[in-house]
């Protein structure tokens, strides 16, 4: 299996200013729309108001400035990216959220927290860049009993093949990609619940427009800044998803998971 491309190439200068363009401050597909769809789960399946909340790999914490407002929470934001803490901290700041949502620097295989200290968790779409049996391991070492995991993530789906996977390590910087049956036996080993695991790969492709508008304009201004080769590299990366996704091989998923209760 070829190469994995380092985490902190992908989010780059060049990466952040292309995912902000498309994704913006919720940086994963489907962009806020997503974060309420999972939120909505969550709070369906018993995600508790005014408790305190993981999020794994909170990046630039759009999400977790939300989920402060949408449960009344603090949240513990872990990251292992000190520009998107420095960034998410200044927005938090601004939007009067400064010691409800915590940045935490650290990697989520090893997460600096007690057991049994967090009431909720969340993620969304980031384990796609870890190990994630570790992962899951220690998200369910934190949680509370009858604590919900509430998490989204790119997956594999029927036919997925071993160029794909070739071409997400290096492009994406995956190191796997797990379909819902493997996330579910997953959250299984690792002492969780699976309260909800559903295929989001239609409902994301539906949501919103390939492209934007000035798309023309746009990619012209980005090679100028950043060099055709990075333009080249980010276009590249974005029309190997699109094509293993639009093949049906791979896609998104939401999940609800819970440690059981005492
Ligand atoms: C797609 S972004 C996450 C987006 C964020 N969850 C959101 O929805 O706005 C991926 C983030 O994962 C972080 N990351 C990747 N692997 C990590 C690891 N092993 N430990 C901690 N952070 C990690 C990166 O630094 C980056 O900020």
């Amino acid at each position: 299996v070829s190469d994995l491309r380092p985490v902190s190439d992908f989010y780059d200068d060049p990466g952040m200013e292309w995912s902000l363009r498309y994704a913006g401050p919720h940086l994963h597909p489907g962009s806020e729309d997503a974060t309420a769809a999972l939120a909505e789960r969550a709070a369906h399946y018993g995600m508790v108001p005014y408790g305190i909340v993981l999020e794994v790999a909170s990046a630039l914490g759009a999400p977790a400035r939300y989920l402060a407002r949408r449960f009344g929470a603090a949240i513990v934001c872990v990251d292992m990216d000190p520009r998107m803490h420095a960034a998410a901290r200044a927005t938090a700041a601004r939007e009067g959220l400064t010691g409800v949502v915590w940045q935490v620097l650290a990697r989520t295989e090893r997460l600096p927290l007690k057991d049994a200290s967090v009431s909720g968790a969340w993620s969304q779409d980031a384990l796609c860049h870890m190990e994630k049996e570790p992962v899951l391991a220690e998200v369910a070492r934190v949680l509370q009993p009858g604590g919900l995991f509430a998490f989204s993530d790119f997956i594999a789906r029927h036919g997925f093949t071993t160029g794909d996977l070739q071409t997400l390590r290096t492009l994406w910087a995956f190191p796997s990609l797990f379909s819902i049956p493997r996330y579910v036996a997953q959250l299984e080993a690792a002492g969780f619940e699976v309260l909800l695991a559903e295929d989001r790969t239609q409902a994301l492709g539906e949501q919103r427009p390939l492209g934007i508008r000035d798309d023309d304009n746009w990619w012209p201004r980005f090679a100028a800044r950043w060099g055709e080769a990075q333009a080249a590299a980010r276009r590249e990366a974005a029309l190997a998803w699109r094509g293993i996704v639009a093949e049906g091989r791979a896609g998104y998923a939401m999940f609800i998971a819970r440690v059981p209760p005492a």
